[in-house]
């Protein structure tokens, strides 16, 4: 069965506790973080503060996505705030080991994320040193845009290369997830399904988190 991590980026902000408290009632798995510093990517959202408030509301993993340049700055501050996964961007990491130590050193799980126009390949060699891989499946940047189809192709390759190596990191999918491309993806062998605009918007968030899980 999938695992579902609904995006805070389509929360409402002023209801911040209730969209937690709906989570943790949901069959929501993890909690995905959209972190930015409008350097990395054109949009700004929030820091280690939101982080923290969020985590006193949850046991569930906080999955914690830094689309920011110069990570190795922030990962200290982000263990401190609770994030138990912490996904950094290949493209913004020129020692992207030394990152991926780091993170593990500081007692959580890493994670790296890879852009839309960024090959596939270029993951081979952090594989095994990964807890998942969080794929893009839209621009990062903003929450609420269309899945780009050619993603499709993009994780069925990322899939062989973790079988062939006989490694168990998780693939996370991130941008333009619905309840009706959700069974594609998972086909194509994902195994989290990141989704923010589809949760949040909904008439129902819990039934569609439930629907998502289903899939
Ligand atoms: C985009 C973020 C996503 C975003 C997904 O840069 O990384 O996590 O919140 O939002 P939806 O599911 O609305 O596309
Ligand atoms: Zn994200």
């Amino acid at each position: 069965m999938a695992l579902v991590a609904p995006s805070l980026l389509a929360a409402n902000f002023l209801k911040l506790e209730d969209e937690c408290k709906m989570l943790n009632e949901s069959e929501a798995d993890w909690f995905h973080l959209d972190i930015m510093d409008g350097v990395f990517v054109p949009n700004i959202s929030f820091g280690p503060m939101i982080v923290e408030f969020v985590r006193k509301t949850t046991k569930k993993p906080c999955d914690v996505h830094l689309m920011i340049v110069e990570p190795e700055k922030y990962a200290e501050p982000f263990k401190r705030a609770g994030a138990d996964y912490l996904i950094v961007h290949i493209e913004a990491c020129p020692d992207l080991k030394k990152n991926v130590e780091q993170i593990r050193s500081l007692g959580m799980k890493p994670a790296v994320a890879i852009s839309p126009d960024t090959p596939i390949a270029d993951l081979n060699d952090i594989l095994p040193y990964i807890h998942h891989v969080c794929f893009m499946s839209v621009y990062p940047g903003y929450g609420g845009q269309k899945f780009i189809p050619q993603s499709i192709e993009r994780i069925k390759q990322l899939r062989k290369m973790i079988d062939e190596k006989e490694l168990k990191v998780l693939i996370e999918i991130d941008g333009g997830v619905t309840v009706e491309n959700a069974s594609a993806i998972l086909a194509a062998g994902a195994d989290v399904l990141i989704a923010g605009v589809t949760v949040f918007k909904s008439a129902d968030p819990k039934e569609t988190i439930a629907q998502l899980k289903r899939t």
